[in-house]
């Protein structure tokens, strides 16, 4: 089946990806400079020996990037993930989105990779003014990282039409599961078990988005990948999100719930006028996902069953 590349192989969502793919017979490299990354997320498939970790910086052109000649794609999912940072350390998602981005567009230019398949965001969209947001809709960022990864996608269709690479921009609303160190679920799980007897919310509680099983975001990612390199994508930017949304307040209760904890003191904690968890966030997140089920493809879990499946995940790793 060949060579692909995923860079971010080591992070949440690559590691899955990256079993995935071992699973489906492909050879793959992972480039990852572990900066957010874990070996351990990759014990399983490092085993099959199918596996090559390279560590590197894809911020600095090295000799990582003669690992791009002779492979099929690139699963270019390397990042700094964390949003709510952005807007206080912007430099570091220019520097690890975009800089690294061109590198990896560079790289498979450079080593004749046919296919590119990139992990973009639903932040590309800023406060959307139509819910559930369709493709379409205006690129209009509110946070420095959404910026980076709307950058991203320019750069990489313009990668597209100039020297030929197909491309295919996956916005995934947020993704949720297993190995996920980050986001709104694993810090209200890490606040409760510092202090069992209060929750802090950033905001007020009322932001409403989209979360998505890791299972199904990687199996949405390789059947898009299939279309595309079977010629049979028309699009280039693909909404990977669910059908529904829950609000911030709705997952607390998930997660106290989970925990098993009772008398639980929620307090909201305001930063910015309109009830936003920080400057920079979305208050409002449902995409439009019928391009992506008008092709076949549909999720397995609602937003609230991934929020409960990740709970329990983070539950049993850290009794085990
Ligand atoms: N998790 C989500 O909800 C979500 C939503 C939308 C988009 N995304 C995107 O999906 C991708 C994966 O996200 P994740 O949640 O798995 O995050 P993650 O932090 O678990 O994975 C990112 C990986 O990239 C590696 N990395 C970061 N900077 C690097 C660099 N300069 N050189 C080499 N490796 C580097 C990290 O070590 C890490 O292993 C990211 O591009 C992220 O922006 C994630």
């Amino acid at each position: 089946m060949g060579r692909v590349i995923v860079t971010g192989g080591a992070g949440f969502i690559g590691s899955h990806l990256v079993d995935k793919l071992v699973r489906s017979g492909y050879e793959v490299t992972v480039i990852d400079n572990l900066s957010g990354g874990d070996v351990n997320n990759l014990k399983d498939s490092l085993g099959s020996g199918r596996v090559n970790l390279v560590k590197a910086d894809l911020r600095n052109w090295g000799d990582w990037v003669g690992e791009f000649k002779g492979a099929l794609a690139v699963f270019h999912l390397a990042a700094n993930p964390e949003v709510k940072v952005s807007s206080v350390e912007p430099r570091s998602h220019f520097d690890n989105n975009l800089v690294a981005t061109f590198n990896v567009a560079e790289a498979a230019r450079l080593g004749d990779v046919k296919y590119i398949v990139f992990a973009s965001s639903s932040t590309v969209y800023g406060d959307a003014r139509v819910l559930p947001t369709p493709e379409d809709h205006p690129i209009e960022p509110i946070s420095v990282y959404g910026a980076t990864k709307a950058a991203g996608e320019v750069m990489l269709g313009t990668y597209s039409r100039l020297y030929g690479i197909r491309v295919v921009n996956l916005r995934y609303a947020n993704i949720v599961g297993p190995r996920s160190r980050h986001g709104v679920i694993y810090d209200f799980y890490v606040k409760l078990m510092r202090n069992p007897s209060v929750l802090e919310v950033l905001g007020d509680g009322s932001q409403r988005k989209s979360y998505l099983y890791v299972d199904d975001a990687v199996d949405a990612t390789l059947f898009l990948f299939n279309k595309l390199i079977n010629g049979g994508l028309q699009d280039q930017a693909f909404n990977v999100g669910n059908r529904d949304w829950v609000t911030v307040m709705e997952i607390a209760k998930i997660v106290i719930e989970e925990v098993g904890l009772r008398n639980v003191n929620i307090v909201t904690k305001l930063t910015t006028p309109d009830g936003r968890g920080w400057p920079g966030d979305v208050k409002y997140m449902l995409l439009d996902i019928s391009r992506l089920t008008g092709l076949g493809w549909s999720p397995r879990y609602s937003s609230a069953e991934a929020v409960r499946l990740t709970i329990r995940w983070l539950k049993g790793a850290s009794s085990s």
